[in-house]
């Protein structure tokens, strides 16, 4: 009978638990990002493997999970920049606003423009501070240089990054800090006013001092954009973000509101790794 009922209040927590983490994933229109059924192949290797996601407007998603389980792969698919890999093949959609990117008749331009992205290592152009900030809008049509200037001061500003170079603004970029190159990259991703921004392990090379900065830089950018992190850091994720996601072996294993996956996930192998006992 005592076994019974503990038996039933566990059924009910678990269920409970289901039904939260399905509100998270099925509720409402403010769904920027959906994959449905998602998978990608490079040659032979199945890499992402039916992915059903959904990320959500003006809210910091994190990906984890083990080296060489997808996580890069499928922020790829978000601006298409697999397509350029060889052997690659992609079936399933990614919905950006509810429309395939992966339609014959995206505008794969635009939607790039849309969904930006910043890598591990940061990258700015062996070219000028403001040459970095005004390369994207030039690219998109801006000539104006009082109006380019004002996107350079508005977008420096944003990645709280104005401060400490706008006396120094025609200087190589790459004679600034690892930090600051990294919150260059951010501004620049920022200038050509995206929707989305993808981050890929954006502090994996940086001081705790820098990644502090971003990590405040990130949480403030929520207000404005999405943001969707990847990070092999635990704490980290616990963190900044809204949302996690726990991929394994190119599956998506696990998806829920953050402090629901690291103080109560509901599958094993999450529990796993956020522990540390593998990866
Ligand atoms: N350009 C590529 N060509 C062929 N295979 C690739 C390519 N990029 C990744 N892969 C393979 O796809 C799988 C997933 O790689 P991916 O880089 O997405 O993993 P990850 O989760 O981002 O790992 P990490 O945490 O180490 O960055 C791996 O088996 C990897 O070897
Ligand atoms: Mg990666």
């Amino acid at each position: 009978m005592v076994l019974n009922t503990s038996r039933n209040k566990e059924k009910n927590e678990i269920e409970e638990k289901n039904n939260i983490s399905q509100k998270i994933n099925n509720s409402g229109d403010d769904i920027v990002i959906e994959t449905v059924k998602l998978n990608l192949w490079y040659d032979d290797n199945h890499v992402l493997k039916d992915i059903n996601l959904k990320f959500k407007k003006n809210k910091i998603t994190a990906i984890i999970g083990p080296s060489g389980c997808g996580k890069s792969t499928l922020i790829r698919c978000f601006n298409r920049m697999n397509d350029v890999i060889e052997g690659c093949k992609i079936e399933g959609k990614v919905l950006f606003n509810g429309e395939n990117l992966y339609d014959k008749n995206a505008d794969v331009r635009l939607n790039r423009k849309k969904i930006g992205m910043i890598f591990q290592k940061p990258n700015p152009f062996p070219m000028s501070i403001i040459d970095n900030m005004t390369y994207g809008p030039k690219i998109h049509k801006v000539e104006d240089p009082k109006t380019l200037e004002k996107i350079a001061e508005k977008c420096l500003n944003r990645a709280v990054l104005w401060d400490e170079v706008n006396d120094r603004l025609e200087e190589s970029a790459m004679s600034l800090s690892g930090g600051q190159q990294q919150r260059l990259c951010i501004a620049r991703a920022l200038s050509v006013e995206p929707e989305i921004l993808l981050m890929d392990e954006p502090t994996a090379s940086l001081d705790p001092i820098a990644t502090q900065k971003i990590e405040e830089l990130i949480l403030e950018l929520k207000h404005e954009w999405t943001v969707i992190i990847v990070t092999h850091n635990m704490q980290q994720a616990a963190r900044i973000s809204d949302y996690t996601a726990f991929m394994y072996l190119g599956e998506l294993i696990e998806y829920g509101d953050t402090t629901q996956i690291f103080e109560k996930p509901q599958q094993k192998l999450t529990e796993n790794y956020i522990t540390g006992r593998f990866g």
